[in-house]
């Protein structure tokens, strides 16, 4: 099967069995590799990305269910080749630690932004609670999304 997938608004071409995973074209066939694959099973949100404003686990999500749907990915937030705004509210905060999970915490972050601008620490907690930290540093994530909402 080929797919035409539009990713951070540029329209890419995807080969695969229809069932392969946005996380795997994004990383193996279109070259973006700041979604990561943790768990593969939509438990742990490494490979968080936002398709036409929804925050999904691109693990998975089939590239036959893309077709005229718009991705976003990390590397979309991007601003003149420097990190976004959410970006460098992880940055300050020291938010990582290992940083595995980060690309896919500051996708929830923005999607979370995106609905509601100012959270509260609870809206925040309950919006970032579908990805995981092993390091632990879920303080210093709450704090860097408290940051950009700034
Ligand atoms: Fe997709 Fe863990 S890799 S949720």
């Amino acid at each position: 099967m080929s797919i035409t997938i539009d990713v951070n608004g540029t329209q890419h071409e995807v080969e695969g069995d229809p069932s392969m995973p946005l996380l795997y074209a994004l990383r193996d066939q279109i070259g973006l590799r700041g979604a990561k694959f943790g768990c593969g099973l939509g438990q742990c949100g490494a490979c968080t990305v936002i398709v036409d404003g929804r925050a999904v686990y691109s693990c998975l999500m089939p590239i036959s269910a893309l077709e005229g749907r718009a991705v976003t990915t990390t590397e979309g937030l991007l601003e003149d080749g420097e990190p976004g705004k959410v970006h460098r509210a992880f940055i300050e905060e020291q938010a990582a630690q290992c940083g595995y999970c980060i690309a896919g915490m500051v996708m929830r972050a923005q999607h979370l932004l995106e609905r509601n601008p100012d959270p509260t620490d609870d809206q925040i907690l309950d919006g970032m609670q579908t990805n995981l930290c092993r390091c632990g540093t879920h303080a210093a994530i709450i704090r860097a999304v408290k940051r950009a909402a700034r």
